[in-house]
Parts: C-alpha cells; sequence; structure tokens
C-alpha cells in the first residue's frame, strides 16, 4: 500500500491506535503536572521538580507519536484528556500512584508491540523499541523514590533529604 509522497502508509487500525496513545502519554504528563502541583503546594520543590521534568518528557513522548504518524501518512486526531487526579495522602502516595502508572503506560506499549507485529509493520515496531525500553527506565526511576520514600517512612528530616535530592533533576533532551 504507497501513497503519493510517503513511504508505506500506516494501517488505519495502528493510526487509530496510536492517535489513542498520543492521548495516554498527553494523560500523563497532566497527572505529573497536577502529582508537581500537590508537591509543591505541600512544601516539597525537589518532588515537584522531579515531577514537572516527568511531565515535559511525557509531553515529548506524545510528540514522538504524533511526528511518526504524519510521517508514516497517518492522520493525527488528538482526543480529550481526562481531569487527573488532584490529591494524595503524602509523598509516597504520590510516587506510588506514578509508579502504578508507569507499569500500565509499559503494558499498553507492549500491547502496541504486539498489535504492529500482527500487521508485520517492521517500521513501527522499530519505533515503538524505543518506548519499551525507556519504560525499563521509567519504572525504574520512580521505583527508586518508592523505596527511599518507603526507608525514610513518614520522618520529616528524611523525607526532606530526599526532597533536596531531587531538585538536581534536569531536563532531558530527547532523541527525535
Ligand atoms: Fe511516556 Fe512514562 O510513559
Amino acid at each position: 500500500m504507497r501513497a503519493g509522497g510517503f513511504p508505506t502508509v500506516i494501517d488505519d487500525r495502528i493510526a487509530q491506535e496510536f492517535n489513542d496513545h498520543i492521548r495516554v502519554e498527553m494523560a500523563s504528563s497532566h497527572l505529573y503536572l497536577s502529582m508537581a502541583a500537590w508537591c509543591e503546594s505541600h512544601g516539597l520543590p525537589g518532588f515537584s521538580n522531579w515531577m514537572r521534568r516527568q511531565a515535559e518528557e511525557e509531553h515529548q513522548h506524545a510528540l514522538k507519536f504524533f511526528n511518526f504518524l504524519l510521517t508514516r501518512g497517518g492522520r493525527v486526531r488528538l482526543a480529550d484528556i481526562p481531569a487527573p487526579d488532584q490529591d494524595w495522602d503524602s509523598p509516597l502516595a504520590v510516587f506510588e500512584a506514578a509508579q502504578i502508572h508507569e507499569a500500565e503506560v509499559s503494558q499498553r506499549i507492549n500491547t502496541l508491540v504486539d498489535t504492529v507485529m500482527s500487521v508485520r509493520d517492521h517500521a513501527a515496531n522499530a519505533f515503538l523499541q524505543w518506548f519499551v525500553n525507556e519504560q525499563v527506565e521509567e519504572e525504574a526511576s520512580v521505583g527508586d523514590v518508592v523505596n527511599r520514600l518507603r526507608l525514610v517512612g513518614s520522618e520529616g528530616r528524611g523525607i526532606l533529604l530526599v526532597d533536596q535530592e531531587l531538585q538536581q533533576r534536569e531536563a532531558t533532551r530527547l532523541p527525535a
């Protein structure tokens, strides 16, 4: 299947799944920005910084799907983004929620790989492999914060020390 100006045009079903995944990545960005706001309003600027950086990364992830769809001659169809949660009981609860969220995103990426392989779209598979690896890193990164917060428990000084460490996280430049 070839159309003017494009390499093999992306299958309609794959385009639909990729559009849906743009929504998932944008919703992730929205969720992490909401978590950043919660952390900042609870006197934790380092946790907030970590979440702001994460929100930026998720937006870039959405753009990677956006760009891939356009490069393959697919239509980008943006959809509504649901309102994220806004309240958590503790910094640990925030990061545990993020950890669960990342595990769900990893599952979605794995399902996308299964789908593109079922129609033998090797270009889409190669594209998705970057996300397969990225999810391993993301789950490890948020899991590291969860582990540290579990270690310090509700001890205020320990939480503030972790907060100071997370202040160091800088913006990541992702490959196009
Ligand atoms: Fe882009 Fe954290 O999933």
